[in-house]
């Protein structure tokens, strides 16, 4: 079936991957990427389908409700995948407004374009991505399930958990169709290097220090995004009406950990002495309230959606570390501008 399927934050890392899946996957739908190109948003990201015929861009800001309801007019939208977001636990740290402007109030502006221009609900689908962050922080055992009660401990995670509340209840209330995703911490292209992975990349690469914060004994699962846009489309063509799918990795690992292992591949690609990365590992002050460990139990999507990750963590690493390694002008122009500053106030 024809579709016009708007994906917002399109020109971010997983909505890139996201967007680019559909577009060359699906020759039929007509994909509308609507993008305020924040300092996270780089069309750069895009250049593989730019030109396709079934690719739009819109350069637009979810807060601003003229302009959603032009392009729901315009372009007929008949379904919405939403990941623009704030997406950085830190500066939710430094500036929790901005996070609540973007991700609760986009995310209610988007909801009532929906609502409005939609008359028959049954025939359109509002799909909200979101993290695993909103059920809060685990201790050693356990894992997070769908039906585990929200936690959310940074203002980041709480301004997801609100939206992902705004959209469960629109299904409840107006009953638009909806489903929403929950999704461990990801890795790969096009990620801004302010996230562990990229940022260790980067600056071992530049022989800076690698801040790990605490005594890296925090926990992640990850997951490589392109896994993440292939579990994305499941969801988007099989999810239920009102569920919730949690999509993970079963891969955890300690920060440090993870870090070493980037110092291991780094060293072997930079051709330099195994342990040389390592020796710029520096252990910093600890993020405020940071949360100990995220783990998700994916098996729901597992057993009802067929999905499950394609790739083994060494694999996903090493691409991920050759991608940063083979697009130095990526990496060039994204740190360049404000990412100096943002670096230094964070980090010195
Ligand atoms: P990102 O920061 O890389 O990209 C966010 C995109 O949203 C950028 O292109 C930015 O320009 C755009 N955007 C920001 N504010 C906007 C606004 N007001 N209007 C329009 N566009 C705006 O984020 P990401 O890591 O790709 O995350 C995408 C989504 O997935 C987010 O909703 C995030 O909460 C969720 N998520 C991320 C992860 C992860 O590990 N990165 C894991 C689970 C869920
Ligand atoms: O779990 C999903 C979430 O994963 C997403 O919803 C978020 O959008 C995404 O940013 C990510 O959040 P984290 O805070 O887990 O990711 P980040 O890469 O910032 O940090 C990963 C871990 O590494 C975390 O425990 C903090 C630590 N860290 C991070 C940075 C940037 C460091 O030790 N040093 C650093 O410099």
């Amino acid at each position: 079936m024809k579709k016009n399927i708007l994906i917002t934050g399109g020109a971010g890392f997983i909505g890139s991957h996201v967007v680019a899946l559909f577009v060359k996957k699906y020759p039929d739908y007509h994909i509308i990427n609507l993008d305020a190109l924040t300092y996270a948003g780089n069309l750069e990201n895009l250049k593989e389908i730019e030109n396709a015929s079934n690719y739009t861009f819109e350069k637009v800001d979810i807060l601003d409700e003229a302009e959603l309801t032009r392009v729901f007019h315009t372009h007929q939208v008949t379904d919405v995948i939403h990941l623009a977001a704030e997406s950085h636990v830190d500066r939710s740290i430094t500036d929790p407004l901005a996070f609540v402007r973007t991700n609760v109030i986009g995310t209610v502006n988007l909801l009532n374009a929906a609502k409005t221009y939609w008359k028959e609900y049954e025939k359109h689908l509002f799909y909200h991505v979101s993290t695993d962050e909103v059920y809060g922080s685990l201790d050693d055992g356990g894992f997070f399930l769908e039906t585990t009660s929200y936690d959310p401990q940074s203002p980041y995670s709480a301004s997801k958990a609100s939206s992902d509340h705004f959209v469960r209840a629109y299904n409840n209330t107006y009953k638009l169709r909806i489903v929403i995703s929950n999704c461990s911490n990801n890795y790969g292209p096009n990620q801004f290097p302010e996230k562990l992975i990229p940022l260790c990349i980067n600056n071992i690469k530049n022989n800076k220090p690698l801040p790990v914060y605490g005594k890296g004994e925090n926990i992640r699962d990850w997951l490589y995004v392109v896994d993440h846009a292939r579990a994305i489309d499941v969801v988007f063509h099989s999810g239920k009406n009102g569920e919730t799918y949690n999509i993970g990795g079963f891969n955890e690992w300690k920060n440090i950990d993870i870090v070493r292992v980037l110092c291991e591949v780094m060293d072997k690609k930079l051709g330099r002495e195994k342990g040389e990365s390592e020796k710029l590992i520096t252990f910093v002050k600890d993020r405020a309230g940071h949360d100990h460990r995220y783990a998700i139990d994916a098996s729901k999507i597992q057993k009802e959606l067929d999905w499950e990750p394609s790739l083994q963590f060494e694999e996903g690493i090493e691409k991920t570390v050759d991608w940063y390694l083979g697009n130095e002008t990526w990496l060039e122009n994204v740190t360049s501008g404000n990412y100096q500053k943002y670096y230094e106030e964070h980090y010195e």
